[in-house]
């Protein structure tokens, strides 16, 4: 969608809300597949209620892009635009036990930055690609660290009320890669209360999650990370592997041969391949199993 083209663009440039356009959304996601539109740079929060009062005004789908690390595009010209908060030096800071993250930060990052100042906890989230406000809508979660544990309070912008709001972490569910966040809502910052550690320590934790993580995953193909939620008390690599899945295809789009619930982009697959491979690889495993696997991928199709 070319939003350079409607009214809002005027505007959206007194508001100083940046435009580019026609942007490759296969440049801005982990598994390098998606198509074509325009994008939002969000650098102001308070103007993010009158550019949502914009776009619905003038009817134009968005969709918030964060790291891009856990999203599966669809191809060919999109018919939304992407909204994306600035993730040059975005704020971090420490006071006490109390760290405050803006939401565009490196999720990697954080971790590091708040273990420099002896606050850890946050060990397993170390490998795990993407930004702090992805992980704080999914809930992130490895190595039996989940970052909605240590969650305080969040800023964001609420879709219901169409304000920034700052909502209390007692407030909020955290489950097994699902937050009570509304979709449209859009994570600002995060206040988050940590544990006291000495910084050796952490990076003694930091070096055995990252050891684990080489040894079991694909980290330098281009993935989304695991593609099917962990059905209760079972493992989605586990029975895709039992299957012998390991290398199967659908055209560029790849079971992973080092971890099975890691589907790759072997060279320039496309969303349908990728389609074609989960619903597959989903139907052989319930055939087989008897169990329904859920995507963990959030797909955003046209
Ligand atoms: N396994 C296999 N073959 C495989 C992959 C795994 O047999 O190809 C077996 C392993 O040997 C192990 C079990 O399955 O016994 C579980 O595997 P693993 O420890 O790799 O963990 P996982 O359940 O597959 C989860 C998260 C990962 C997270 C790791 C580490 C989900 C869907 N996945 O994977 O998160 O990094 O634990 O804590 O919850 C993600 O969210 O995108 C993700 C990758």
């Amino acid at each position: 969608m070319r939003i350079s083209e409607k009214p809002a663009a005027a505007r959206l440039k007194e508001l100083r809300v940046e435009l580019r356009t026609g942007v490759s959304l296969s440049e801005k996601t982990s598994l390098g597949i998606g198509g074509t539109t325009d994008e939002l740079l969000l650098r102001r929060f308070e103007t993010i209620p009158e550019v949502m009062r914009l776009l619905a005004n003038e009817k134009i789908p968005y969709r918030f892009l964060g790291g891009g690390t856990n999203v599966l595009v669809d191809d060919g010209e999109l018919p939304w635009i992407v909204l994306h908060l600035p993730t040059s030096q975005p704020g971090m800071k420490v006071e006490g036990n109390a760290a405050y993250v803006d939401a565009a930060a490196d999720l990697g990052g954080m971790v590091t930055f708040c273990a420099k100042h002896d606050l850890g906890g946050m060990e397993g989230l170390i490998g795990v690609p993407g930004s702090v406000g992805g992980a704080l809508r999914m809930n992130a979660g490895a190595y039996g660290t989940q970052i909605g544990s240590y969650v305080r309070e969040v800023e964001l912008y609420r879709a219901a009320s169409g304000e920034i709001e700052t909502v209390r972490g007692n407030d909020i569910r955290f489950d097994y890669r699902h937050t009570s966040f509304a979709p449209e809502d859009v994570m600002l910052r995060v206040k988050l209360e940590l544990p006291s550690k000495p910084f050796k320590e952490i990076l003694a934790g930091i070096k055995v999650c990252n050891e684990k993580r080489r040894a079991s995953q694909p980290l330098n193909q281009k993935s989304a990370g695991c593609i099917f939620k962990n059905p209760p008390g079972g493992s989605a690599g586990r029975m895709i592997d039992e299957l012998g899945l390991k290398g199967h295809r659908a055209g560029d789009a790849m079971v992973s041969d080092r971890h099975a619930n890691f589907f790759i982009n072997a060279g320039s697959a496309s969303c349908a391949e990728m389609l074609r491979l989960i619903d597959d690889v989903r139907e052989r495993v319930h055939k087989s199993f008897g169990v329904e696997l859920e995507n963990e991928v959030i797909l955003w199709k046209n």
